[in-house]
């Protein structure tokens, strides 16, 4: 059988593509504007495989391709023509995804973006990208997963939103029946039913944890967390003896005298210490007996701190790779102080990897049962 081309948009140190190569997609094309990210992305998948600059010189010459990942940086759409509900995203970089996918057309797309999208400025930008993105002749579909679902020690939420060119079915790729049994009374009646969906450009309001979307009306529903591999504790992904450059300095220790001991959880993280009395009073502490909050591009190395054993120390650059599913050298070609901020922009390949799979087995299916069809048919003539 044919493999499934993709390519893969923002691609960081790819994410997306060891999500790709897990699901026998075949990559063909992978940008990035950053210098230190295409560094790496070439040091794992070889010098030809990512075209360094500005995504919108690129745009002409992007190859066919049947799947389009990315996740797009998140930039502010802007307020003109609001009164509908409907932002101008003209010039941000959801604009070229937009032209990508009007001009190439591929069978499928998935991107992924912070879950905060749904609520922000009262769900505009999100209620902006699914016009936009159903104007395009795809069927949408969108479900907040966290990490921490995955096998991954971190709470980190994020909406992964999914097209395909599946436009005549209301069938979902992300709700089983067990999600279908948690939803409101009535819910799962409207689901299946176009005809009672909303109109995107006339609707209001944040959008909810799930929903899909297709010609120009939606449905949307709050659906509980599920636990797709069994959960991590911080505490097992640590290596076993990191530098002592990783440990907190005197004056860090002294301040920690003034922190307020609590040990409590919050979102799966076990806080040890909280910040008494403002900024400098002080500092709050991890532990490592729950998970790490999302890591991110900038918080590392001057606000995360943890207690392991008797050390309080920052995570290690391995721990980062570990806490977001990649293998502890993927990010050898640069220094450990810019991994911390490569590994805070990825996406967990783990995650991506499930939401690709949900697809493709549908489309291996769809291409499977046109073989037998044509079988069928040899047989009869
Ligand atoms: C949220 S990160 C995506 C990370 C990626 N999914 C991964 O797993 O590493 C967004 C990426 O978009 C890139 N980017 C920002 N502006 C760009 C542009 N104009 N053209 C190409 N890439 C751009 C950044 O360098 C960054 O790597």
């Amino acid at each position: 059988m044919e493999r499934l081309t993709s390519v893969e948009l923002f691609a960081g140190i790819g994410g997306f593509r060891i999500a790709a190569d897990e699901n026998g997609l075949n990559t063909i094309w992978a940008n990035d504007i950053d210098h230190t990210a295409v560094t790496v992305y070439r040091n794992n998948f070889g010098e030809n495989s990512i075209v360094e600059g500005d995504i919108h010189d690129y745009i002409d010459s992007i190859p066919d391709h049947d799947f389009l990942t990315g996740g797009f940086p998140c930039q502010p759409f802007s307020k003109a023509g609001k009164k509908q509900g409907i932002a101008d995203y003209r010039g941000t970089l959801f604009e070229v995804i937009v032209q990508i996918l009007a001009k190439k057309n591929p069978r499928y797309f998935l991107l992924e973006n912070v879950n905060s999208l749904l609520f922000m400025d009262n769900g505009t930008h999100f209620r902006t990208i699914l016009s936009a993105l159903s104007k395009l002749d795809y069927k949408i579909e969108w479900r907040v997963f966290n990490a921490a679902s995955f096998g991954l020690p971190q709470h980190r939420e994020r909406v992964v939103i999914v097209g395909s060119k599946d436009v005549d079915s209301s069938d979902s790729y992300f709700l089983s029946p067990e999600d279908e049994a948690n939803l409101a009374e009535g819910v799962v009646d409207i689901v299946s039913r176009f005809e009672r969906w909303n109109a995107i450009e006339t609707s209001s309001g944040k959008f909810k944890t799930w929903g899909m979307a297709n010609k120009g009306l939606f449905v949307s529903a709050d659906v509980l967390e599920k636990q797709y591999l069994p959960p991590v504790k911080l505490s097992s992904v640590l290596e076993d003896a990191p530098d002592p450059s990783f440990d907190f300095t005197e004056d860090t220790i002294e301040r920690i005298k003034s922190s307020q001991y609590v040990n409590r959880y919050f979102n799966g993280v076990q806080i040890l210490y909280n910040q008494s009395g403002g900024a400098r009073m002080g500092y709050s502490i991890f532990g490592v007996d729950g998970i790490a909050p999302t890591l991110t591009a900038s918080t590392s190395r001057h606000y995360e701190r943890y207690q392991v054993g008797n050390r309080f120390r920052r995570l290690t650059n391995v721990e980062y790779a570990r806490i977001q599913g990649f293998p502890d050298q993927h990010c050898d070609a640069t220094t450990p102080y810019n991994q911390y901020k490569l590994y805070g922009n990825a996406v967990p390949p783990k995650m991506v990897s499930y939401a690709m799979k949900k697809l493709i087995n549908k489309e291996y299916r769809r291409i499977e049962k046109q073989t037998y069809d044509m079988f069928d048919y040899l047989e009869v003539i």
